[in-house]
C-alpha cells in the first residue's frame, strides 16, 4: 500500500531535530530556499471575557517538495498556524514569508489571489458545494478566476483521474463517499498546480480505510507532483506518511523529527509521546 516502504527490517529510527543539529549536506532537498519561512509567530484571540494566546513564538522553515505534518493535542495551535500560513488570518507579531512573498506586505485582495493561485486548500468537511457535480466542484476555483469551461475541462479530467474519480466525474457530493469527497476537494486544491498544498485533519470525518487512500494520495502529489503538502493530523498512522513531523504544545513547537518514511505508525506515536510529555 504504501509507496515509499523499504523492508521492515531496514526500518530506522526516528530523527529527533534540535536546534543544534547540523545543516543538511548539499544537494539534501532540505538545503533549497524555504518555501514557507515562518518567524517569531504570535497569534493572540481576544474576546470580550478573555484573550487567547494560541500561537507562542513559531518558527519553521520548510524546504520545498516536503511532507510535513503538525501534530499537537486540541488546541495546541496547529490549525492557527495552517490558517497563518495560508494567509486566511494575520499574526499579532512575526512574519510568514511564502515562495519569497511576504504575506503581510500585501493587501487582502493580493493574498486572496496569491492564495487562489499558489496554495491549495483542504478541510475536514471537505467544503464541497453540494448542486455541483464532482467534475464541477474541481473546476469552480478556474471558473471563479473567468476562464471557460472549455479549457478548464481538460485540466480537470485529467486531474479526476489523478484522484482516481474519472468515472464519478458527473456525480453530485451526496452521491459519493466521504473519501471520495475528500479526492474531489483534492482535485479541486490542485487545479492551478499550487506550491503548497495546506489540509486540515483532511481524515477527521473519515474511517481507516479511506484515510490511508487519502495519505497515500498526498503522499503521491508530493512524489510525483513535487508539492509541498502541510497536513494536521492528531493520528500518527497518518503523519507516518510525512517526511517530517513537527509537534505543538501550547502553541510552540516542542519538537520536530523525521518519522523515516515507511508508514510506520509506532515510531510517529513513541517519538510524539516523547515530545509532548
Ligand atoms: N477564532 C478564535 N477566537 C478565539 N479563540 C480561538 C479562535 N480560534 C482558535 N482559538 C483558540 O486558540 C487556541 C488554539 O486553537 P487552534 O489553533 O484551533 O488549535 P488546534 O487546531 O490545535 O486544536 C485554542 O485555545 C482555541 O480555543
Ligand atoms: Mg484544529
Amino acid at each position: 500500500m504504501c509507496l515509499h516502504c523499504p523492508a521492515m527490517s531496514e526500518r530506522p529510527e526516528p530523527l529527533i531535530l534540535t536546534a543544534q543539529n547540523q545543516p543538511p549536506p548539499a544537494g539534501d532537498q532540505r538545503a533549497a530556499p524555504p518555501v514557507v519561512d515562518v518567524r517569531d509567530l504570535r497569534k493572540e484571540y481576544r474576546t470580550s471575557e478573555h484573550q487567547v494566546t494560541a500561537l507562542n513564538g513559531v518558527s519553521l522553515q520548510i524546504a520545498p517538495g516536503r511532507f510535513i505534518a503538525i501534530m499537537g493535542s486540541s488546541g495546541s495551535g496547529k490549525s492557527t498556524l495552517l490558517h497563518l500560513i495560508g494567509g486566511l488570518t494575520n499574526p499579532t507579531s512575526g512574519s510568514v514569508v511564502v515562495e519569497g512573498n511576504d504575506l503581510a506586505a500585501m493587501s487582502d485582495r493580493e493574498r486572496t489571489v496569491f492564495r487562489r493561485r499558489r496554495l491549495g486548500i483542504i478541510f475536514q468537511d471537505f467544503n464541497l458545494l453540494p448542486t455541483l457535480t464532482a467534475r464541477e466542484n474541481v473546476a469552480l476555483p478556474r471558473l471563479v478566476d473567468g476562464q471557460g469551461t472549455a479549457d478548464v475541462r481538460a485540466r480537470v479530467d485529467e486531474l479526476l483521474a489523478v484522484v482516481h474519480l474519472g468515472p464519478r466525474a458527473e456525480h453530485r457530493p451526496d452521491a459519493l463517499s466521504g473519501g471520495e469527497q475528500q479526492r474531489v476537494a483534492i482535485a479541486r486544491a490542485l487545479l492551478n498546480d499550487p506550491a503548497i498544498v495546506l489540509a486540515d485533519e483532511p481524515t477527521g470525518n473519515l474511517d481507516s480505510r479511506q484515510s490511508l487512500e487519502i495519505w497515500n494520495l498526498l503522499r503521491r502529489i508530493v512524489v510525483e507532483r513535487g508539492t509541498t503538502v502541510i497536513m494536521v493530523t492528531h493520528e500518527a498512522a497518518g503523519a507516518a506518511f510525512a517526511d517530517e513531523v513537527v509537534v505543538l504544545k501550547d502553541g510552540q513547537i516542542s519538537g520536530r523529527f523525521e518519522p523515516g518514511g515507511n508508514g510506520d505508525a509506532s515510531i510517529v506515536s513513541s517519538a510524539y509521546q516523547q515530545l509532548v510529555g
